[in-house]
């Protein structure tokens, strides 16, 4: 191509690409339309990120509450509407409205699905504690297969085991499943999950064993038994609940994603919040602390390989599961009214590795 055309052909697609094409300049004195800030979920699929939120169904028709969910993530968790007691309160009656209403939002807003939790010892059917150890196998079993069944093909990962180890981290908690069941229902529960949806990535999921420790030794324990004994599972869910003013280390959340990592499994953060109530509440000056605490432990999953994504336990403090108990917690990136907070541009500059 001779030379002057060559540039003439640079010049235009120059051009084209600088172009301010399609907008206007707001004249001095106009009224600013509040400026959108970026979506993370641009900024989480260009780090090569899963960026979530978990939400209840209820929450998804109001218009506020969608535009900024559906503007800034890409992964949904259930909250609340997938776990046993809102499938089946009546025994033998499944009503899975909650979690397909959140389903359905996800596949239409091109978001994927985190399942949430096929097994946990809270949020139980009120029948379910007074059967005997026969029945209980058979409804456990039933259950697991049923909801992963149900949802098999909409969700890409479940947590299919939560919170099962004590919090001493002295081996696993004493739940009625481990009582009646006996140990071997962790194991139990992912064969009968992979077995009902073999493409669905499988969690185990728990808190307080985001950085080294007795309870974070015990899960690394828990999961690599598992892999022992040739159980699916793929993957472990740190919920990162924490406070601002004792945060885990970076160091130790690094060696324990590594450690994990080691194994073959991909790491998740799964449920963050990051409570202010326990240094005074939600002064600037807290407000940044927080930020700093975001953008410190989401840089580690930006930075860790197995580390798929980062779920946050709700986006707005309109919605949050905590209810201040030291005072104004403000845990979450968006205020009550949909502002974005310090924390939320925490997040955004970690993910763009700032
Ligand atoms: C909480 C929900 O946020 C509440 O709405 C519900 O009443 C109880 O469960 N760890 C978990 C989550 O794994 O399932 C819990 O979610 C919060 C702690």
């Amino acid at each position: 191509m001779k030379p002057v055309l060559v540039l003439l052909v640079l010049g235009l697609a120059l051009g084209a690409c600088g172009s301010t094409a399609g907008s206007t300049p707001t004249a001095p004195g106009a009224p600013q339309t509040p400026v959108e800030p970026d979506p993370l979920r641009a900024a989480a699929a260009a780090a090569g990120k899963r960026i979530g939120a978990a939400v209840q169904a209820s929450y998804l028709t109001d218009p506020r509450f969608s535009a900024v969910f559906a503007r800034h993530f890409d992964y949904v968790t259930a909250e609340y509407e997938m776990k046993w007691d809102p499938i089946e309160r009546t025994r033998g009656s499944e009503d899975f409205s909650g979690g397909d209403a959140i389903a359905s939002y996800a596949a239409a807003h091109g978001m994927q699905v985190k399942g949430h939790a096929l097994v946990w010892h809270q949020a139980l059917p009120s029948w379910v504690g007074s059967l005997p150890a026969d029945d209980l196998r058979t409804e456990f079993e039933r259950h697991v297969r049923s909801v992963a069944s149900h949802y098999r093909g909409r969700v890409a990962a479940w947590d299919v085991v939560n919170e099962a180890i004590d919090d001493s981290g002295a081996g696993l908690r004493d739940t009625l499943f481990r009582q009646k069941l006996g140990d071997r229902y962790i194991a139990d529960a992912f064969r009968i999950a992979h077995d009902a949806d073999p493409q669905a990535l499988l969690f185990y999921n728990d808190y307080s064993g985001e950085g080294l420790g007795a309870k974070s030794d015990a899960i690394y324990e828990l999961v690599k038994g598992l892999l022992t004994q040739g159980v699916p599972i793929d993957g472990v869910g740190l919920q990162m609940h924490v406070r601002a003013g004792a945060p885990p280390t970076d160091d130790a959340v690094a060696s324990n994603m590594r450690r994990l990592a080691a194994l073959g499994l991909r790491v998740n953060i799964s449920e963050m919040d990051v409570r202010v109530g326990d240094i005074g509440g939600a002064t600037p000056a807290n407000l940044d602390r927080q930020r700093a605490v975001y953008h410190s432990l989401v840089a580690l999953c930006v930075a860790e390989p197995a580390c798929h994504g980062v779920t946050f336990w709700g986006f707005t403090d309109a919605h949050s599961w905590i209810y201040g108990a030291y005072g104004a917690d403000a845990p979450l990136l968006f205020d009550a009214q949909y502002a974005a907070k310090p924390a939320f541009y925490g997040v955004l500059d970690a993910l763009m590795r700032r």
